[in-house]
């Protein structure tokens, strides 16, 4: 069964939780003990699932500001260790000074829905990974999931990005070499009500992080941004070099703020490199309906409206205008699988260890769907009647909105490989499992289908 380890720190009011789910493969629990006990000496000694204290050890600050921009995969090799037999004390603390220099991405946000998406593909993919999330708008239960999928553990680290403490804090626990910057709140209906808190979250949030990662010499960031930051594109499907702006709320102009912020702090010193992806309209769930989106209250966004009138949850669906200039009036958007852009992000992280500077990417198919065709479509995938009004259209959209994201497949070698049958599918079965979201129980049938993706 899952279990949650909860170390209270000095400070006494912050938990950290460090996630452990799965079984670790045998050889590194042995190797794991070994340390921990070697570490604590006569002092608490760690059960074997509960074994993975080294990755919350304090870090050497001296040490760790001289290990920027290291690959992160290269110590990889040294996680299996070097051999099973028991060492000698000499060995040992060599294997511990190894593991002291090995290297993790902090993903803020990574609770969330694309975070953890995205940190199930980084740890497929071989990262090591600490997820700092406020669990405001987001649930551990995504985190225990991914372990499960992945068969790796994840650290947490339960803390605010609006907290310079809080970052200064996980910053001195971990060596980090990169950070993906997910964590926002991002309803634009709300962020025109109450934009004091969107500003101080996306923009005070980032500008703290960035300052806590500048303070700690790691120069390397993948910042989540948005298609909004475009405004109303002149030509679609828009590329790189557009105008940016002027963006219709509170919401884009705090992705458009920090975009800004980036480009400053890279221009005054060179050791920064930020990938800035601009994310397009994400959707889908991973394939093996174990971990989606769970949206809280009313949602905004069109696909989770759908799903929830699926449900028998909401009447039917309202179409915000169907007299734009578009090929059936109603608008148009570039609908990205979700676990493409995980990859994405995997992507843009192997970009960032060639020192790029700033650069900026779109993260989409390049392919637009109408609001009508995504009834359909989800008609299509679950056989299911979609009852729909057209109602006026709502202030700020724009008519149609798609990527042209060439310049990633160029330089980032991504492509998204994911279709729309596929998205509305996944959606349909993350719901199917998880009718009330990481609320309720994991349906049996699910675990099972977890199996057979857990290493995909
Ligand atoms: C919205 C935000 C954007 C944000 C993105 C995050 C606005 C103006 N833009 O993008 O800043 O980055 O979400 O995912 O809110 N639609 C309906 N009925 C609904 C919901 C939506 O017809 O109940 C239509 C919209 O008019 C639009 C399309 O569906 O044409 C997609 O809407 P939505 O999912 O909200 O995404 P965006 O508006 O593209």
């Amino acid at each position: 069964m899952p279990r949650i380890y909860h170390k209270h720190t000095n400070s006494g009011t912050e938990v950290v939780e460090q996630l452990k789910v799965m079984d670790y493969l045998s050889h590194h629990r042995h190797q794991d003990r070994r340390l921990v006990q070697t570490k604590t000496n006569n002092r608490q000694l760690a059960e074997p699932n509960d074994h993975l204290h080294l990755s919350a050890r304090p870090r050497n600050r001296h040490t760790a500001h001289n290990h920027t921009n290291v690959h992160p995969n290269a110590h990889e090799h040294t996680d299996h260790g070097s051999s099973c037999t028991i060492p000698s004390c000499k060995k040992l603390l060599n294997e511990m000074e190894v593991i002291m220099r090995q290297k993790y991405v902090l993903v803020t946000g990574g609770a969330g829905y694309i975070g953890s998406h995205t940190v199930l593909e980084l740890l497929q993919t071989g990262y090591k990974i600490v997820v700092m999330d406020n669990l405001s708008n987001s649930n551990l239960e995504a985190l225990r999931r991914v372990e499960i999928l992945a068969g790796r553990p994840v650290h947490f680290f339960k803390g605010d990005i609006t907290s310079t403490a809080d970052l200064e804090r996980v910053f001195s626990q971990y060596a980090f070499w990169a950070v993906i910057h997910f964590a926002a709140i991002k309803a634009v209906g709300e962020s025109a009500q109450i934009p004091l808190d969107y500003y101080h979250n996306n923009v005070t949030g980032s500008l703290n992080l960035m300052r806590v990662m500048n303070q700690f010499k790691v120069k390397n960031l993948v910042f989540s941004s948005s298609a909004t930051v475009y405004g109303e594109p002149e030509i679609v499907p828009v590329n790189e070099t557009a105008r940016l702006g002027p963006v219709t709320n509170p919401y884009g102009r705090t992705k458009l703020f920090v975009e800004e912020m980036v480009r400053d702090l890279c221009k005054s010193d060179p050791e920064w490199n930020v990938c800035l992806l601009r994310f397009f309209n994400p959707v889908g769930a991973h394939v093996s309906g174990m971990i989606g989106e769970h949206p809280q209250g009313i949602p905004n966004n069109l696909l989770p409206y759908v799903i929830q009138v699926l449900q028998g949850r909401l009447p039917h669906v309202c179409i915000y205008g169907d007299d734009y200039d578009t090929p059936d009036g109603t608008g148009v958007r570039d609908y990205i699988h979700v676990s493409d852009l995980a990859t994405g992000h995997v992507a843009a992280l192997r970009k960032l260890e060639k020192r790029p500077g700033c650069v900026a990417y779109n993260l989409g198919t390049g392919t637009g769907y109408s609001v009508k065709q995504i009834v359909n479509a989800m008609e299509k995938a679950t056989k299911k009647k979609i009852p729909y009004k057209v109602v006026d259209r709502r202030p700020g959209d724009v008519a149609t909105c798609t990527a042209d994201a060439s310049l990633a497949n160029r330089e980032l070698g991504w492509s998204p490989i994911r279709s729309m049958d596929e998205m509305c599918q996944d959606m349909w079965r993350w719901t199917h499992l998880n009718p009330q979201g990481y609320d309720g129980p994991l349906k049996a049938t699910a675990a099972a289908v977890a199996g057979d993706h857990k290493s995909s």
